[in-house]
């Protein structure tokens, strides 16, 4: 039976701030990771937990251009403008007039750590719900702590407060255990602390991490909850570590994958996007791309240096070969498309044959339309053949080598646009004799 959780959960994403070290004119959260932006994978996150009901994302920096990705991507999502941005209890306050008279948990999460799970989130929830808990902090054991608030524990080893680096004692520093920035807020009882925060601290900010020493102070039900893989904190403040995260992204998906029964030869130069699902004893070879998201089949074999880019639905026993870029097509069983072609918004029958080469010219500049390309059953094409589409290949039709084809081709017919070949003899000789008496 599903999990039923004594109240309700929103959720509060913090988004506001500026990203200065990422050196761009976009917002933080709005790079991406495989085509995603960060803020999208966390939103994701949240939602598949199966628990939230309505989220608000603070904005900031770039407020316009953040709460048009969030609107455009997240029905249940709502923006609140803060401005300035004085801190992430300021951030987190924004809130508070949407959440009035809201009895249930809120969980507050960063925008800027695309690797959270909602299995974690599912878990930290339960867990705070199940100890009927007032306020649960996220914790995580670091080697290094540096730049993290600390948790501070009293001597019966109970949480009492969060103590940021610039604010800490040589002893407090030493502390390994330390605040992920992630809290679960049973509103009701913990709202009253956000108008206490004072920011008469090193930074001058209202600290959201104060509630807690607040809480303790009101002799409520303070947790901790420890994060069991420190990866899904790791937080994006620069390209460098954007890249960072790409990885740890893209091996936590290649080695689902490889439990799943997919063979990659070589994990370290294969990037497969998380919304791409793989059959089992599919075959990947060395540096292949895909992003977005797709589904492929079983018994497949993809690469070497294929590019898969968003919306393949692959089925069985297809070959994607070397230098084959595939996007937003439907390729159906025992299909080869084996080298060098573009194959996009297409539809593949089964058992088709593209040759090397073979271009589908989808994209008009001029009117900005993009247009169809449909090959049915068994019909193959020759190399370096040019489908500009919208055009059919119909069940077993052939298209001769280096053909352009701009109409329809009937059934089992042949299509082909070549000039005749035209060979004559001697000439070479002839050029060769006539240099030869110039000299
Ligand atoms: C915060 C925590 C720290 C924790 C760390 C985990 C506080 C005071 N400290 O520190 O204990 O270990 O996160 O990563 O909360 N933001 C706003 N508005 C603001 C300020 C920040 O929306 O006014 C957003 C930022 O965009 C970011 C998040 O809140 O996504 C965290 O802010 P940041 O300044 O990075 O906090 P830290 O100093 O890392
Ligand atoms: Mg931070």
């Amino acid at each position: 039976m599903e999990f039923m959780l004594k109240k309700k959960v929103k959720s509060i994403v913090l988004a506001a701030g500026k990203g200065t070290r990422m050196r761009s004119d976009l917002p933080k959260v709005l790079h991406s990771i495989f085509n995603k932006p960060l803020l999208a994978y966390v939103l994701d996150a949240v939602n598949n937990t199966g628990f939230i009901d309505e989220s608000f994302v603070i904005v900031g920096h770039e407020a316009d251009r953040v709460e048009n990705f969030v609107n455009s991507y997240c029905e249940n999502a709502k923006c609140v403008l803060q401005s300035p941005q004085l801190g992430t209890g300021d951030a987190v306050n924004k809130a508070t007039p949407f959440l009035n008279d809201f009895d249930g948990y809120v969980i507050v999460v960063c925008g800027d750590t695309p690797l959270i799970t909602a299995d974690t989130l599912k878990a930290f929830i339960e867990t705070h719900d199940k100890n009927k808990s007032d306020l649960t902090v996220m914790s995580a054991i670091f080697d290094n702590p540096t730049n993290y608030g600390r948790i501070i524990r009293d001597d019966n080893d109970k949480f009492v407060a969060i103590v940021e680096e610039k604010d800490a004692t040589l002893e407090q520093k030493a502390v390994k255990e330390i605040n992920a920035g992630i809290y679960c807020i049973n509103w009701k009882t913990i709202f009253p602390a956000f108008k206490n925060l004072k920011n008469n601290n090193a930074q001058g900010e209202y600290y959201l991490t104060d509630i807690v020493k607040w809480a303790v102070e009101q002799k409520l039900n303070v947790q901790s909850y420890v994060l069991e893989n420190n990866d899904e904190i790791f937080g994006i403040n620069s390209k460098i570590q954007l890249a960072e995260a790409t990885k740890l992204l893209n091996t936590r998906t290649v080695m689902r994958l490889m439990e799943d029964g997919v063979q990659i030869v070589d994990p370290s130069s294969t990037f497969i996007s998380p919304e791409t699902s793989i059959g089992a004893d599919t075959l990947i070879l060395p540096n292949v791309y895909i992003t977005g998201k797709n589904t492929i089949g079983k018994y497949c074999k993809i690469g070497p240096f294929a590019h898969i880019r968003d919306g393949a639905i692959i089925g069985n026993n297809v070959r994607i070969g070397n230098f084959v870029e595939i996007k937003k097509s439907v390729i159906k069983d025992n299909t080869n498309v084996s080298h060098l072609s573009y194959i996009g918004d297409s539809e593949l029958g089964s058992k088709v044959n593209i040759g090397a080469g073979t271009i589908t010219a989808n994209y008009n500049p001029i009117s900005k339309v993009k247009s169809k390309t449909i090959i049915k059953d068994g019909a193959n094409t020759g190399s370096n053949s040019v489908l500009v589409a919208p055009v059919t290949i119909n069940e077993m039709a052939s298209v001769a080598a280096g053909s352009v084809i701009t109409k329809d081709v009937e059934a089992y017919s042949l299509a082909i646009t070549r000039s005749p070949l035209k060979v004559i003899s001697g000439w070479v000789s002839a050029k060769v004799k006539q240099a030869i008496r110039r000299q």
